[in-house]
């Protein structure tokens, strides 16, 4: 990595825009962080008297918990916005309720929203900075970056890799995130799935694919297994979940033909007997658990960075006045 590679975006709203450097940064970054969270004392006073607000227009477990975690290991002030019984319920909008939070003086939105684009949208309105924990089908480029980490750690490297992704491809704002990420790293990227799973031009990201799932695992060091998105099957053209199940299943039965120390992981939540086998979800090969503890040091990271750089945007607007 490049030493002197500065951040300076105040927001972070997908890995396609970023360049190699940049997302060896965060990893770099986050690093560091894993260390600090492994101390006595897992807080360090980096954002003290910033204010991050969690606005999440969609569920989350994982990416909410680890946000917040993130923020308070930093020392910031952390809320937690439910869409449910905010005045997003009496017709706000978007932007309107991202001034609102910013007129109360807050530093950083992390946003899940639906719409393809809407973080975009966000960051361009505000001064705050917008961090991106998935837009729609667009990105999700933390969990591409925890991945990324997760990968890094296990295997000492990314460049030549040998990384497929398996399943929804389609939908998939983590397969998007990733594929982006890891082919700036110079992994190779397998997707896999059911033809009508495959976005049209996926080839032309430098991916290689395929539907047989024996070829995807052929050669694999690793395979993110998504979650099949029953709730976005609006045609009725997705393979019923046994005829999945029976067809790209990740089973023991299967990961015989793969390599022995071939990492399995799942960005969760996890569809066990659709996707995946609860044998192998849970298995030896798995690290699944271990993607989710290294959210917390990669989010570390980007709340770090993005405050950093928006400091120093605002200083510099503050002195041409
Ligand atoms: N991986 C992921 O985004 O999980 P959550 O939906 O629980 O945040």
């Amino acid at each position: 990595m490049n030493s002197k590679t500065a951040w300076t975006r105040k927001d972070l709203l997908g890995l396609q825009e970023l360049t190699r450097e940049e997302i060896e940064l965060i990893l770099s970054s986050a690093v560091s962080f894993k260390e600090v969270i492994s101390r006595e004392i897992k807080k360090v006073p980096a954002l003290r008297g910033k204010t991050v607000v969690n606005l999440f227009y969609e569920p989350s477990t994982r990416t909410r918990i680890s946000f917040e975690i993130a923020a308070k290991r930093l020392s910031a002030d952390v809320i937690n916005i439910a869409t449910e019984t905010s005045s997003v319920r009496k017709g706000e909008t978007l932007i309107d309720t991202g001034k609102n939070i910013e007129a109360l003086n807050v530093d950083i939105i992390v946003m899940r929203h639906n719409y393809s684009g809407a973080a975009m949208m966000l960051a361009k309105n505000l001064r705050a900075s917008v961090i991106n924990a998935g837009d729609g089908w667009h990105e999700h480029p933390t969990q591409a970056l925890l991945d990324i980490f997760t990968l890094q750690e296990k295997l000492g490297r990314i460049e030549g890799l040998n990384v497929s992704i398996v399943g929804d491809i389609a939908h998939s704002r983590v397969a998007r995130s990733n594929i982006w990420g890891l082919t700036k790293l110079g992994a190779k990227v397998t997707v896999c799935a059911p033809s009508m799973l495959i976005p049209v031009g996926v080839e032309q990201t430098g991916v290689r694919v395929t539907s047989d799932i024996d070829e995807a695992l052929k050669e694999a060091d690793a395979i993110n297994v998504l979650r099949m998105q029953f709730e976005r099957d609006t045609e009725g053209a997705f393979p019923k979940q046994l005829e999945y199940f029976k067809n790209f299943g990740i089973t023991a039965e299967r990961l015989k033909k793969a390599k022995k120390d071939i990492l399995v992981m799942h960005p969760g939540p996890i569809n066990r007997g659709i996707e995946m086998s609860s044998d192998v979800a849970d298995g030896a090969n798995s690290v699944i658990l271990e993607q989710v503890t290294n959210g917390i040091a990669v989010r570390m990271a980007v709340l770090f960075l993005v405050a950093q750089a928006n400091e120093q945007i605002k200083n510099k607007g503050a002195k041409k006045k």
